[in-house]
């Protein structure tokens, strides 16, 4: 009797569990991105801006996160193309006592490069607010392939205001935010919605939230494998991993897991360890980018490669110098020389002729102009400037009065001085700026910080 009934169980068992092939899939939208096999670069404030992105991918990432940016701080941005350039800025001008005559003064809210971040690029926010969160997400969407919400940032100016791990605590706000970031922009856009999360502290806690998120429309989901009050430097914990990820598969929604993964044989190991889809890397990444590079295929680069490759695309990018310093440290190793070099730089004509990187100095010295390094050193704050810069400022001055006019897409190639439009067209149940609030609706923002630490200025590790 007990052997029938055992086998009536197992028979029972097999039939409900569903077979590899049947397991169901959120499907991916036509513009979105499929998270599954990928070593992704983490979102990062400060250390995820253009140049690092373009970095990780050159040396081969998958997929790379844009740093959180607060919902309100892309609210009512302008959206510009970069003359000479190509790349995509987002811009607002500060208040600065009502003086508007300063072009240069625009502060860059979020840059994208249409073409090499092409497929690949996830803008993550910082938001509280479903409203909000698809306003801010409605500004962007039409230029990434994913929109990602942080529900994982720890810092105090982040919680107090509902945002990041505070929304662990509160998933009726989070589903909702969620929800209407599927509806209102996911579906329209025809690109993926996904969230980033930390462990709770019990696998039940953590599992209830999770079945609650992947029923939202969510195509993706990456799990940081640290409770909100770890810091950094504690070691992830992954026993609750598996777990994730199989509330995940059960709903067709991919898992990333993210925590302590130094690199993409490492990730990869970790995938199939743990049965997740991706795997996430950040600081490990903002040591040295080649990390995203297998062993088969050369393995980390040395330093110097990494630094080189790096300073070409902040010059290109006309990267935020105080920014591109900051990441500078992060890869030159700290008992080199060059650290110490590369701290004391002003300009980026100074920091190639101290690495000795001769070859990029006439480059270095067109973005110095451009970005008025020498200039604010030898003529003082407030004035400009040689005619090349007025002339690259008139440049990009006409190709932001044509913004979002044209409906091709960039060519292959950086030269998208005359594609103004957003990326994608053909999806768009709108034009993404019909939904702007007036400017002065939006916060202020201060020009020289980048854009997710307008509203988080301390240092982040979500
Ligand atoms: C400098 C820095 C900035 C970060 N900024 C963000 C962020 O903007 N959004 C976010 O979700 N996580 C952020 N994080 C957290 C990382 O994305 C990641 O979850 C965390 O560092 C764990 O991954 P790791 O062990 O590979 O470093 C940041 C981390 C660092 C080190």
């Amino acid at each position: 009797m007990i052997k029938i009934l055992r086998s009536a169980m197992s028979i029972l068992a097999e039939s409900m569990t569903i077979p590899p092939a049947q397991v169901p899939r959120v499907p991916i939208p036509p513009n979105g991105v499929d998270y599954r096999g990928k070593i992704v670069l983490a979102p990062m404030v400060r250390s995820g801006e253009l140049p690092s992105r373009l970095l990780a991918l050159k040396y081969g990432a998958d997929l790379v996160w844009g740093p959180e940016t607060i919902d309100r701080s892309i609210i009512g941005a302008t959206r510009r193309v970069n003359a000479r350039n190509g790349t995509i800025e987002f811009t607002r001008m500060p208040s600065n006592g009502g003086r508007v005559d300063h072009a240069s003064r625009e502060s860059v809210i979020y840059r994208i490069d249409p073409v090499r971040e092409k497929g690949k690029l996830v803008f993550q926010m910082g938001t509280a607010c479903p409203d909000l969160a698809v306003q801010a997400a409605k500004t962007v969407a039409g230029d990434v392939w994913g929109i990602d919400v942080n529900s994982g940032c720890p810092k105090p100016f982040s919680t107090s205001g509902g945002m990041g791990a505070a929304l662990l605590r509160t998933p009726d706000k989070l589903v909702s935010i969620l929800e209407a970031l599927v509806r209102e922009v996911g579906e329209p856009y025809k690109i993926g919605i996904s969230v980033k999360i930390r462990i709770l502290e019990t696998p039940e806690l953590t599992e209830a939230l999770v079945s609650r998120l992947v029923r939202t429309g969510i195509t993706g989901l990456t799990v940081h494998c640290r409770t909100t009050p770890m810091r950094p430097r504690e070691r992830a914990i992954r026993h609750q991993l598996r777990m994730v990820a199989d509330v995940c598969h059960k709903a067709g929604v991919a898992c990333v897991m993210n925590g302590d993964v130094t690199s993409r044989d490492h990730g990869l190991k970790l995938m199939e360890e743990f049965g997740v889809d991706g795997a996430m890397i950040a600081v490990a990444a903002e040591a040295n980018s080649s990390c995203f590079r297998s062993e088969a295929d050369g393995g980390l680069a040395p330093w110097r490669d990494v630094v080189y490759e790096y300073l070409k695309f902040c010059i290109e990018s006309e990267n935020r110098f105080g920014n591109t310093k900051y990441l500078l440290n992060m890869l030159i190793p700290g008992k080199k020389k060059e650290f110490g070099e590369a701290k004391q730089s002003k300009t980026y004509t100074d920091v190639c002729r101290r690495l000795k990187f001769d070859d990029l100095i006439p480059l270095a010295l067109q973005a110095d102009e451009i970005l008025e390094l020498t200039h604010r050193q030898e003529l003082g704050e407030g004035q400009t400037s040689s005619k090349a810069i007025q002339h690259a400022k008139e440049n990009n001055e006409s190709a932001r009065a044509a913004g979002g006019g044209s409906t091709r897409p960039p060519k292959s190639n950086l030269s998208a001085a005359h594609n103004v439009g957003p990326i994608r067209t053909s999806s768009f149940p709108q034009p993404a700026k019909a939904d702007k609030p007036a400017f002065e609706q939006v916060t202020t923002v201060d020009p020289s910080i980048p854009a997710a630490e307008h509203a988080q200025q301390p240092s982040v590790a979500a």
